[in-house]
């Protein structure tokens, strides 16, 4: 069957839960599976208004996605996000783990709560994401973690954000192990300086830094996180793809 001219990969008949997939980067990455034609799933934590607006843009493009609230951090929480992302729309085919937080200051001053804080989501968070998707989903399906590209930048500040990070990539290469034999694909992405967050003279400092002269928009990513969750990227699997537009 051809794909129609409007898609890039066919992903009609997808179902993909994008966790942390309200805002930002996850926003982009939801609106561009849906675009694609897959029934997504667009998770947060606790932003109504960001997630609402997310499925009413998936909608208004005659896309099919439903809002779920859900803590990571909680493992009820992950199974309840599966629950009813399955009762929404079947059998789930892709997971995007997204959701992420960050505190930046000198490494001596990190406390305990803040590590937890950070881990709790980044970490665990993730970990478990990761495990209910590979109990549930079907055989072929993508499972797809953002990183970041700090992890090979390795700016001072972001000991405890990095060091999150650091755990799901090692996740990503021998969880991609277990569940080939299933042809469950299992990548992270790295992005680099992606969103306006950032104040304007660091953003002129990291467009600098790019061969391209700018930093990154959410969509550069999301049409990453698109390729990885098609079937094109059937043959790669454990890998770290930087999304940073050359910076690392
Ligand atoms: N932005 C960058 O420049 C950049 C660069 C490199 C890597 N990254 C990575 O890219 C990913 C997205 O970053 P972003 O800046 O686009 O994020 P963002 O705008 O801060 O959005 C974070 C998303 O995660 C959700 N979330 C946070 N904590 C959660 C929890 N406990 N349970 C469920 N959902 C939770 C948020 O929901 P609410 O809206 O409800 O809070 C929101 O949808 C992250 O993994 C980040 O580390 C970002």
């Amino acid at each position: 069957m051809s794909i129609p001219r409007h898609l890039t990969y066919d992903l009609r008949h997808k179902v993909a839960i994008v966790v942390g997939g309200s805002r930002g980067i996850g926003r982009a990455i939801s609106e561009r599976l849906g675009r694609e034609g897959a029934a997504v799933v667009v998770n947060y934590v606790s932003n109504d208004e960001a997630a609402n607006n997310t499925v009413r843009t998936i909608a208004e493009r005659e896309g099919k996605a439903l809002a779920v609230k859900a803590d990571i951090s909680r493992i009820p929480d992950i199974q309840r996000l599966f629950d009813e992302a399955q009762t929404a729309f079947g059998e789930i085919d892709i997971v995007v783990a997204n959701a992420a937080t960050a505190i930046i200051k000198p490494f001596i001053e990190f406390t305990e709560d803040e590590y937890d804080q950070v881990f709790n989501v980044n970490a665990k968070g993730i970990f478990f994401i990761v495990q209910e998707a590979a109990k549930r989903l079907r055989n072929g399906g993508r499972i797809i973690v953002t990183s970041t590209g700090g992890v090979r930048m390795l700016i001072p500040g972001n000991a405890l954000y990095l060091a999150s990070k650091g755990t799901i990539e090692q996740l990503v290469r021998t969880v991609a192990q277990e569940l080939g034999p299933r042809n469950i694909t299992v990548n992270a992405i790295l992005p680099g300086y992606t969103t306006d967050l950032l104040p304007e003279r660091d953003r002129r400092v990291a467009a600098e830094a790019s061969p391209f002269k700018r930093i990154g928009e959410p969509e550069d990513v999301a049409d990453v996180a698109l390729f990885l969750a098609s079937n094109e990227a059937r043959w790669i699997t454990g890998q770290e793809l930087g999304a940073g537009g050359g910076v690392f």
